[in-house]
């Protein structure tokens, strides 16, 4: 490891907005602050909003200085990014900030029910060869029932035609509620000033993507509790783009 990625390591120990829990420390010690991050950490009673793989935490950070009656919680593994954000609401005073990092896959180890009211993923990897790890699968998405409010939302902001389309038949097959989608965010009209401000935010991908002059697409829907949830089986085109070397299909039975 790098000596700066050490040093943020051992920099982000002391940081009381960071908690570190890979799959090594979860497995021994219980998350004992589930379904207390109200009282035990934000000390209010405000709505908590996750970013997933949040990386430098740009819409944690964003949107919490947007809202600073909602609380926001950016999730990653990858410590060396997370610093970034966590560095940044702590010299900002941010306290409806936090960082938690862990794997995705064990989310609900961390949150009980109906404790989250809207979840962000914000280019996600696509995962073209994994479905069972992309983070708008329905692998994931009962994940995220466990803890999500009921009809609580789910946006999604992608360069990825891959994911956008998978996802988008993720949404359909299982008749989940669409509020929103383009295919094209910065080219779409009709949003109102908030929401243009919160679409607005980039994060470090997302800049990378649009100087590379791929669209932005953006869908937000909701997730019910009740109904059972069935994997698309569906061939998308592959994001020509990207490094694979993968599979077309995206049922997940094929990858178990
Ligand atoms: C392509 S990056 C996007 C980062 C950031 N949202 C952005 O737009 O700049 C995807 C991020 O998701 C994280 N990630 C992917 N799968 C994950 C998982 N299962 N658990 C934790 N983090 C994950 C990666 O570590 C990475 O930081």
């Amino acid at each position: 490891m790098s000596k700066g990625k050490l040093q943020k390591f051992a920099e982000m120990e002391t940081f009381d907005n960071v908690f570190q829990y890979p799959y090594s420390v979860i497995e021994n010690i219980p998350f004992e602050m589930k379904g207390h991050w109200h009282e035990q950490y934000f000390h209010n009673n405000n709505p908590i909003v996750l970013e997933l793989g949040c990386g430098k935490g740009e819409y944690t950070v964003g949107l919490a200085k947007l809202f600073p009656d909602v609380n926001f919680i950016g999730v990653d593994i990858k410590g060396a990014r997370m610093h970034t954000g966590a560095k940044q609401a702590l010299a900002e005073k941010l306290d409806n900030v936090a960082f938690l990092r862990t794997n995705i896959e064990v989310i609900d180890r961390f949150f009980s029910q109906n404790e989250v009211q809207e979840i962000w993923l914000t280019f996600s990897d696509p995962q073209m060869k994994n479905p069972r790890k992309r983070l708008s699968s329905t692998f994931f998405m009962e994940r995220y029932r466990r803890f999500l409010a009921d009809n609580g939302t789910i946006h999604i902001k992608t360069d990825s035609n891959f994911l956008f389309t998978y996802t988008t038949h993720m949404v359909n097959r299982n008749n989940l509620p669409i509020l929103f989608r383009t295919e094209d965010l910065y080219h779409t009209d009709g949003f109102d000033e908030q929401t243009r401000t919160i679409l607005s935010i980039q994060t470090y991908y997302e800049a990378q993507w649009i100087e590379r002059g791929l669209n932005i697409r953006y869908m937000k829907f909701s997730l019910p509790h009740n109904g059972e949830l069935t994997e698309p089986d569906i061939e998308i085109p592959l994001d020509d783009y990207r490094s694979y070397k993968r599979n077309k299909r995206s049922g997940l039975q094929k990858h178990e």
